[in-house]
């Protein structure tokens, strides 16, 4: 199959993106459509076969449920119920954050079909602020599954080109929006009512962060409760995987470098006296932010960076740590599943 990059730099190009990214979506058909976290990989929501091919193209396990797009909380509420216990402050949330990178996990309407949630009586629905890809979904008109455009496991892409590097030849068509603004994965946020406050359990870091989300109730990050199901692909341990094993340093002395091997770097700022550079005779180094270090450039350039080292035939690819606060949380979880790819 011929794999169309369509730009949308001109208004001509982009309503002609659009229009083609609809006729496909009616007809049942996928693309592959720029939002601010991530590209994604939509089909029509409630069309289980769109769904279905989601599923194949992307090689992902039935198990592990689609999130799906909407434009508003008017749409949300077609696809999606917000329990009257936890209405106050979800709707909190969607003022505070939509459209925008948190997606929200709510009991699902009928007209979802179970493919699309894996069976789960819950639906996770976010609201791009992706100007392209909310010009497709308006002109759709209906609500859009779409799941991160790589193959499963591996490494989100954040460029058309990337995505061209994931799918190309599976799909007709990616719609190039540029590079993604945040270039993490959505924030997975699901609400319990809770005791005192609302409970905000974060199933999944990303670009909405915990210190932002404080305001709201109690923030709990990660499935602390052990007898909890894992539910995202955070709990997946091998996940934004790249083919090259990865090993994730706490500190310079934990790296004994082995003769011979070719060894890239992951480096935060790429300074000298955080102790990294000089630990052996780097094949390559990538640097996250230069400098002085801003976990939100680190953010951005994440998947670029450790796709292009992932693709430079090196050994082992090293990372440094980043600090542990804000986006550097998510950055850090998505290095931990990385790595833990290598140990399996
Ligand atoms: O930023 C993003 O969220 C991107 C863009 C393209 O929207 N999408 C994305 O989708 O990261 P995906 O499929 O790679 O990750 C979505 C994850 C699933 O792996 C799943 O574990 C979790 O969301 N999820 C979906 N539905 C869920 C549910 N009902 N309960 C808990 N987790 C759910
Ligand atoms: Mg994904």
């Amino acid at each position: 199959m011929n794999t169309t990059i369509a730009a949308t730099d001109q208004e001509q190009e982009l309503s002609r993106a659009v229009g083609q990214a609809v006729d496909l979506l009616v007809g049942g058909g996928v693309v592959a459509l720029p939002t601010e976290t991530v590209y994604g990989l939509a089909g029509d929501a409630r069309n289980p076969e769109a769904v279905a091919r989601i599923f194949e193209l992307k090689e992902r396990p039935y198990f592990d449920p689609l999130i799906v797009h909407v434009t508003d909380r008017d749409q949300l509420e077609e696809i999606a119920e917000i329990p009257a216990e936890i209405e106050g402050v979800v709707v909190e949330l969607i003022e505070a954050f939509w459209p925008g990178p948190l997606s929200l996990i709510l009991p699902k309407c009928a007209v979802i079909p179970d493919l699309v949630t894996s069976g789960k009586p819950t639906v996770a629905v976010r609201s791009s602020a992706h100007p392209v890809l909310r010009r497709v979904l308006s002109a759709f008109g209906g609500p859009l599954a779409a799941p991160s455009a790589n193959r499963f496991g591996r490494i989100s892409p954040t460029s058309a080109s990337a995505v061209a590097s994931e799918l190309g030849g599976r799909i007709p068509l990616i719609v190039d929006g540029g590079a993604c603004r945040c270039g993490l994965e959505s924030t997975i946020l699901a609400v319990e009512p809770g005791s005192r406050k609302p409970l905000l359990r974060v199933l999944r870091r990303g670009p909405v962060t915990a210190e932002e989300l404080k305001v709201f109730g109690e923030v709990h990050q990660g499935t602390a409760d052990p007898g909890h199901q894992p539910l995202a692909p955070g709990q997946l341990e091998s996940h934004y995987a790249p083919g090259t094993p990865l090993r994730l340093l706490s500190e310079p002395g934990d790296f004994a470098p082995v003769e011979g091997r070719r060894y890239g770097l992951l480096s935060y700022r790429g300074r000298n006296k955080d102790g990294y550079l000089d630990l052996v005779e780097w094949d390559r180094v990538a640097v996250l932010s230069p400098g002085s270090g801003k976990l939100p450039e680190a953010a951005v350039r994440f998947f670029f960076l450790l796709r292009q080292l992932d693709e430079a035939g090196l050994d082992e690819i090293v990372a440094e740590p980043v600090p542990e606060r804000g986006l550097g949380s998510a950055i850090m979880e998505r290095l931990r599943r990385a790595a833990s790819k290598t140990s399996e």
